[in-house]
Formats: structure tokens, C-alpha cells, sequence
């Protein structure tokens, strides 16, 4: 049985009519009688076009951090707009919103505000590269940087059989359409190996541009890095001159305000921040220290965008980090998130499940195996089919995270002890129903 009620399951024939697939991004498609077709969101809550409301754990793969259509970002939004939206000139909202920006990451000299994730870090990627004169990028199995051709390399999606050795690992292509040249210029590493990286850079080192790392792995389980990975990637950047970019796309603005270089203390030398900075309106920032992201006032480097910084994006991210920076969303948000790995821990525990809930209290996942994953290889030895069953169980009781473990569960301030109870109750039963 699919997931679609009988008006969801013809709104999604209809989509299918137009959008390819019914959908507008591939990872959305769930196959035909399971993908969803959404009416509306209400804080922690999605609507479908049956009216069937889920408390919401996807929070559209992570930017919702207060909750849906929060109505004190959407106030700001309608303002913004009602002024005009784009122009060929700065704009004074787009200043305050880098002003707001600047002072939540401490770390931060200078940025320049964009749409997306994906153009985020393909445009740090080109400073790194612009900088140090150097084509080589190192990314790390199971992290994933956006749908440009320079990092489709071993994302989530890979079969873990074909990665190669540990020694040696073979980057994964994620798509057909990329040129062969662009593989050559990527470098795959596991995660959370820092002797791996050691190695790479004794050979290469002087090849390296960049490393390119989720300073979490936002896209594989919410894998915490091991105690002085970073502080080690830190440190093997600066010895051989590359640039440190940590992509923060889901980690900034959700795991603190200064994002994971605040929680765990390292600075990059640049950072790709969205999701969470505008609570799902579409804006990205690339930021830096001023010796590598001033290049693109120097000249030659180009960056550029006809919608960036424009007034509706820049109006949802200036209300979105102010209403963060007074620490309440994140003091909300820790307390349902720490409810639910510790209830979700304790109910694996009473019914006797091997599994492991694993990352950080404004996202993570539950892991079904022996032993909780560090890299992405661990996937492995993850029970993928007890999972899928587990959430199918939990979406048809109204609870809803992605039914990929892979794609932690995302927790939003709106999320309260109601939703928590509910979402746990949910968990308890689909587990019972799913061991059969
Ligand atoms: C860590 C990371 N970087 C980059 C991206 C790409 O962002 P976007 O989908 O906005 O292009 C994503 C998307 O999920 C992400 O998780």
C-alpha cells in the first residue's frame, strides 16, 4: 500500500502530467504511489491534499529551524517584496542581512550572499582554486556539496562495493553528463581518517586547492567528527597551503548560531552556509576570511548572480538570524531533539533492536547495526530495510522523517513535548509492527 490518499495520488498524477517525474528536484520522488503531494506547512506540521497532517521531520531536508511559514520571517518576506525584489544595485535590507550574518559567525571577515546551496560551493570551490592556483579537490565518501559537476563524487548514493580500497578509494560518479576531466580534478577520502588525508597530501599536496568537508556529515547518518579530525584538517591545510571550505549548507544556523566551527571550535578558511539561514526561503551565502574571499575584489575571479542577495531572500535571512540570535530557538530546539534521541535510545534499548541514534540534537538518525557508523563505508552494516519499514509505519501515524536513515531527522523550534510524545509513541509502535 502507498502512502498517497485518493487526492494526493490525483494531484500527484497530475504533476506527473508536467513536472518530469511530478517532481521539481529528483531526491523528492518517491515513486509513483508513494510520493507526496504537500497542501501547506504550520510549524511543525506538513499538510497533504488528503489533510492529513505529519509532524514534520524533513523540514524540507533542513532549512525549517523555526518552523513552517513562521509568521515573523513571513511578515518580513511580505515587506520585502511589497518594496520590489530584485535590482542591479545593492540594497539596504541586503546590508543588514550581511551585517546580521557577520556578527553570528565570529569567524567571518567578509561574504557574498546567493540562492542555493549548490552554486554556494561552486563558487568556493573556484576562489580555493583561483587562490592557490592548484585544481585539486579533496571531498570525503558520503558528504554531499550540491548538484554541480565538481562534487558528484561517492554522495550517499553510492554503492558501498564500489568505492575502492581504504587505501586507495575509487571517487563513486553520482550522474551520467559529467566530463571525464572533471573526475581527474576530485579526490575521495573517507571520513573521519586523518591519516588517509596525511597520505594524500605526502603524494599531492601541492596539487591541493581545497578540502571541501561537512564539518558533520549532514548527509550520512549526522556523523559527529572524531575528536581533532577537524582540528587535524585544520592543520594539514595550513602545512601545505590549501584552503579549508567547510560546508555548513546544513549545518549553519541549525547546530548553533556560528554553526559547527562554533560547536567545535575550528575555523575554516571558507564557509558555505543556506538551509537554515532563511527557514526555507531560497538564500546561500559564501563567506571567508578576507585573504582568500577579497580575490574577488581584486579581479579575475568572477562570481556572479542575477538573484542574489535579492530583497526576499536577504529579508527572510536577516529575520531568521535575529530571531536565532537570542538563543531561545536553539535552547527549544535542544530540548525536544535531546528528548527524542534519549526516548528513541531508550525504546531501541526496551525491545531489544540493535541500532544506535547518532549525531547532534538539531539533527540525527537512528542507525539499525551493531556498531554506530563514523565514515560512510558503515552504511553497510545498516539494516536499510527495517528502517524504511520503520518510517513507512511512522508517516501512516502522521509522523514524518525521510525514510532514507542516510538523511538525519531535522528538529525545528516549533517542535514541542506534544510532538515529541506523539513522534515517540509513533517510533515505539512502527518498530513492534515492523520486527513483526
Ligand atoms: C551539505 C550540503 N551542501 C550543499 C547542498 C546543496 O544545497 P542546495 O540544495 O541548496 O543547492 C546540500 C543540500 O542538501 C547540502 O546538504
Amino acid at each position: 500500500m502507498g502512502l498517497q490518499g485518493p487526492r494526493t495520488a490525483d494531484w500527484f498524477a497530475r504533476a506527473k502530467a508536467t513536472l518530469v517525474n511530478g517532481v521539481s528536484s529528483g531526491f523528492r520522488y518517491w515513486g509513483d504511489e508513494d510520493s507526496m503531494v504537500i497542501d501547506r506547512g504550520e510549524g511543525a506540521y506538513v499538510v497533504d491534499m488528503d489533510g492529513n497532517r505529519y509532524i514534520d521531520y524533513q523540514l524540507g531536508f533542513g532549512p525549517i529551524v523555526l518552523g513552517h511559514a513562521d509568521e515573523r520571517v513571513v511578515r518580513a518576506v511580505q515587506e520585502a517584496a511589497a518594496s520590489g525584489t530584485t535590482f542591479a544595485m545593492t540594497t539596504a535590507r541586503e546590508i543588514e542581512a550581511a551585517e546580521s550574518f557577520k556578527k553570528a559567525l565570529g569567524w567571518v571577515d567578509a561574504l557574498r550572499f546567493t540562492n542555493t546551496g549548490t552554486e554556494a560551493t561552486m563558487h568556493a570551490i573556484r576562489l580555493a582554486r583561483a587562490h592557490t592556483g592548484r585544481e585539486l579537490v579533496v571531498k570525503f565518501e558520503g558528504c554531499y556539496h550540491g548538484a554541480h559537476d565538481y562534487v558528484l563524487f561517492t554522495t550517499a548514493g553510492a554503492p558501498v562495493g564500489h568505492l575502492g580500497s581504504r587505501r586507495s578509494p575509487v571517487p563513486w560518479q553520482a550522474s551520467s553528463g559529467i566530463p571525464d576531466a572533471i573526475r581527474s580534478t576530485v579526490r575521495v577520502l573517507p571520513y573521519n581518517d586523518l591519516e588517509a588525508v596525511e597520505r594524500l597530501f605526502g603524494n599531492e599536496g601541492h596539487q591541493i586547492a581545497a578540502i571541501l568537508v561537512e564539518p558533520m556529515m549532514g548527509n550520512c547518518f549526522g556523523v559527529m567528527p572524531r575528536p581533532g579530525y577537524l582540528e587535524g584538517l585544520r592543520r594539514i591545510a595550513d602545512e601545505h597551503g590549501s584552503v579549508l571550505v567547510f560546508d555548513e549548507v546544513k549545518t549553519g544556523f541549525r547546530m548553533a548560531l556560528g554553526g559547527a566551527a562554533e560547536v567545535f571550535g575550528v575555523e575554516p578558511d571558507l564557509g558555505t552556509f543556506a538551509k537554515s539561514m532563511g527557514n526555507g526561503f531560497p538564500i546561500a551565502a559564501i563567506a571567508g576570511k578576507d585573504e582568500i574571499i577579497q580575490d574577488w575584489a581584486k579581479g579575475g575571479v568572477t562570481q556572479a548572480g542575477t538573484y542574489s542577495g535579492n530583497a526576499v531572500g536577504v529579508a527572510a535571512a536577516k529575520a531568521t538570524i535575529d530571531i536565532l540570535a537570542s538563543g531561545e530557538p536553539y535552547q527549544r530546539i535542544r530540548k525536544s531533539g535531546e528528548a527524542l534521541m534519549n526516548g528513541v535510545e531508550r525504546i531501541l534499548a526496551e525491545e531489544g533492536v540493535a541500532g544506535h541514534v547518532v549525531g547532534h540534537w538539531s539533527m540525527f538518525s537512528i542507525f539499525f547495526g551493531e556498531e554506530p557508523p563514523t565514515e560512510f563505508r558503515d552504511s553497510a552494516h545498516h539494516d536499510a530495510d527495517l528502517y524504511e519499514a520503520v518510517v513507512r509505519g511512522m508517516i501512516r501515524r502522521g509522523v514524518m522523517p525521510v525514510d532514507d536513515a542516510l538523511e538525519p531527522w531535522f528538529i525545528s523550534a516549533a517542535h514541542g513535548d506534544e510532538e515529541v510524545a506523539r513522534s515517540l509513541e509513533a517510533f515505539g509502535d512502527a518498530l513492534v509492527e515492523a520486527k513483526g
